[in-house]
């Protein structure tokens, strides 16, 4: 049975307690409204760890005005029914005032793999990020803590985070989990109507072939602006970005380095994200 805790006193002392036994333990920090991709986090920490923590927590510094933070997806009860479903020891549910009390005034902004991408359209997101992951990381000191490779900037800026602040976090990458025609699950999928989600289904396949043809020495201008055709072709609004980087500093791409190309892409209200490797050449 999963126990849960809301305060950050009691979160320690069960982290105590774990550690006096020697236990090894892991976190997977969630906003909830789980899905198989969190479940497949899940796995991937207790496979790892003695102990996996989850943390629930909808972290309004990570929402700009104008986003969704209102309409997120919340569904407590049926988050801790799958938690105790895939066997994790302990889920953190603080609410606002106990993650950031009156007063609070500090932010973590983290440079490097930030720049750019998601930071273009969203500037306050990896500020809001870092910040609750570092105290997360502070509250619950965690051996080792997984993240989904879909949010692969996020991936990136966190593993910066742990480096730059010397934090003694593994941060592990745990791949995308699809559905059968290869849409990425996510949270925000629960947005699209049938005929988006039809749409939707779409973005990974042209990811893959962009990934291709850069594979195969494609002119990376060319493949982009193709990519992004496609994407507005297969029913998507608004291309924010195609982009290939490289792989763990997401600076620009370069063919003797393994890269990513990484999107995000609107449909009606909702933006989705994707990304997929391109081999070295
Ligand atoms: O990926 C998410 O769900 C969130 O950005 C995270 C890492 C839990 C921080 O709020």
């Amino acid at each position: 049975m999963t126990s849960v805790v809301e305060t950050i006193a009691a979160l320690r002392a069960q982290v105590q307690a774990w550690r006096a036994e020697g236990l090894k333990v892991a976190l997977v920090p969630t906003m909830g409204a789980l899905h198989d991709g969190h479940v497949s986090l899940m796995r991937a920490a207790l496979e790892r760890a003695d102990r996996c923590i989850v943390s629930i927590f909808v972290n309004p510094r990570q929402f700009a005005p104008t986003e969704d933070l209102d309409k997120y997806p919340r569904q407590l009860a049926l988050d801790l029914e799958k938690l105790d479903h895939a066997g994790v020891h302990l889920a953190f549910t603080p609410g606002v005032d106990e993650v950031y009390p009156q007063g609070f005034a500090t932010a973590i902004s983290v440079g490097g793999p930030s720049a750019g991408l998601e930071t273009d359209f969203r500037p306050a997101f990896f500020d809001g990020v870092a910040t609750v992951v570092g105290k997360l990381f502070i509250q619950a000191a965690p051996d080792l803590a997984v993240f989904g490779e879909k949010d692969y900037q996020q991936l990136c800026v966190v593993k910066k985070l742990c480096r730059d602040l010397d934090l003694p976090v593994e941060v592990l990458g745990s791949p995308t989990i699809r559905d059968a025609e290869g849409l990425a699950m996510s949270s925000r999928n629960a947005y699209l109507s049938a005929a988006e989600l039809d749409m939707a289904r779409q973005l990974n396949k042209v990811l893959r072939k962009a990934a291709t043809a850069l594979e195969d020495g494609a002119d990376e201008a060319s493949t982009m602006a193709s990519a992004r055709q496609a994407i507005l072709a297969a029913g998507f609004d608004v291309v924010d970005y195609v982009e290939a980087r490289e792989s763990v500093t997401l600076a620009p791409w370069r063919k003797d380095r393994d890269g990513r190309v990484l999107v995000a892409a609107r449909l009606g209200k909702t933006r989705l994200i994707d990304n997929v490797e391109v081999a070295a050449r």
